[in-house]
């Protein structure tokens, strides 16, 4: 049979099957909220199904490089190019260190944001599967680091899919109750501009990225009535302060101690570009150092995990330990909720994935859970 008879065969199953809305899934959409029917409808279409993969080995040379190099021009985003609320891994994409069109598989990331940005291995991992098991297409291990969009005339998924890694008090894009909450918004880049010229001497300082943290979690109490930041998106949320303040720094030493400058800081977050002749930082950010980091930020700002119960009303939650443990249990439990009766390959793929997520943690005091059986 000619190649294209058979992909107009295959194209018409889900008519058959009596799902026509499922016709052109887009491989990198998640299978979040289907039936067991549906999901054979959809993977019928599916070129490849690896299921489940392996972690990539770490990089071996962890040392200093020059990273916006002739090897990762910049290109700007094309029209069908997909890009999301994550500034790290838009950069990548936009340099060719991921697929320039932002579908990827996770071990694509995980190679990604150690070459480009010197991210430690383990936390690589780890970040990478809590966005993968929500957002990503388990059967095909594919993700999108964009937005929630339209590919081929069907609705996809994307890292920006609010409450699942996505949250509110971002520090450039918009809570999704005030409005789009994947896209660059130089208002809120401005606390930048503001933190540095107050504690910073016009530069990024850690005291300046604790203050613009503060800033922007503040004005998100003060806007959002259903303002939300309990674990996973409270350490998320003031991990990715320790993110720019660590990677985004030219050359930035082991000890975290170069400042950021606005320009550079833009450049990432608002142009998804290296500055010239950027260096990734020296030795890895990884785990050990991102807790330290992390939960300095936290005693500098003083806010604890809560939710608003209207505008100018926080209240903070007791019960949430704010640890990564419980970040990678409530992730967990999130997706047993997006998937509570997976069968067949795509619950083998699921429990798979799950297993090496909480591998991925390092850490044998945290509690592993398994909702679909051991
Ligand atoms: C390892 C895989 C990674 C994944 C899955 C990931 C995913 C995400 C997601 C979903 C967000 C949006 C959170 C929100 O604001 O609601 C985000 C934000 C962010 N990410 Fe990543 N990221 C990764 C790696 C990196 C790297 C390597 C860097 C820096 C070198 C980075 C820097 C940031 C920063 C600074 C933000 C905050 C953006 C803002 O608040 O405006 N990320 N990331």
């Amino acid at each position: 049979m000619k190649p294209q008879t058979f992909a107009t065969i295959v194209a018409l199953i889900p008519y058959v099957l009596g799902f026509p809305h499922l016709a052109n899934f887009p491989e990198h959409r998640s299978l979040a909220g289907l039936s067991p029917e549906e999901v054979r409808a959809v993977a019928s279409q599916f070129d490849s199904m690896p299921g489940a993969q392996p972690l990539p080995p770490p990089i071996s040379d962890t040392s200093s490089i020059l990273v916006n190099d002739a090897d990762h021009p910049f290109i700007p985003d094309q029209p069908s190019d997909l890009r999301g609320p994550c500034p790290g891994l838009n950069t990548l994409a936009a340099h060719g260190y991921l697929p320039r069109q932002g579908v990827v598989t996770p071990g694509q990331i995980i190679t990604a944001v150690q070459e480009g940005f010197n991210m430690g291995y383990h936390f690589a991992s780890f970040l990478c599967y809590s966005a993968f098991i929500t957002d990503g297409n388990h059967l095909t291990n594919l993700m999108s680091i964009g937005a929630n969009t339209t590919t081929k005339g069907q609705p996809t998924t994307g890292i920006d899919t609010h409450g699942h890694f996505e949250g509110d008090a971002s520090l450039t894009r918009d809570d999704a109750y005030l409005g789009n909450n994947f896209m660059f918004n130089q208002t809120l880049f401005n606390a930048f501009n503001e933190s540095a010229a107050q504690v910073g001497n016009g530069m990024i300082t850690f005291e300046a990225a604790a203050l613009d943290r503060a800033i922007r979690i503040n004005d998100s109490i003060a806007r959002n009535p259903e303002f939300s930041f309990e674990t996973p998106r409270f350490l998320g949320a003031i991990a990715e302060t320790g993110f720019f303040f660590a990677m985004f720094v030219n050359n930035q030493t082991v000890d975290n101690e170069k400042p950021l400058s606005l320009n550079d800081a833009e450049s990432f977050f608002g142009n998804h570009e290296f500055p010239q002749g950027f260096y990734r930082r020296q030795g890895p950010y990884e785990f050990p150092m991102v807790k330290n980091v992390t939960y300095t930020f936290v005693d500098m700002i003083g806010v604890k995990p809560g939710n608003n119960n209207g505008v100018n009303n926080y209240v903070v939650n007791p019960e949430d330990p704010m640890t990564f443990c419980y970040f990678y249990q409530k992730q967990v439990n999130l997706t047993a909720s997006l998937y509570p009766n997976p069968t067949g390959a795509l619950k083998q793929a699921i429990k798979a994935n799950l297993q090496t997520y909480y591998e991925t943690l390092g850490d044998p005091t945290c509690e592993q859970y398994f909702p679909y059986g051991q």
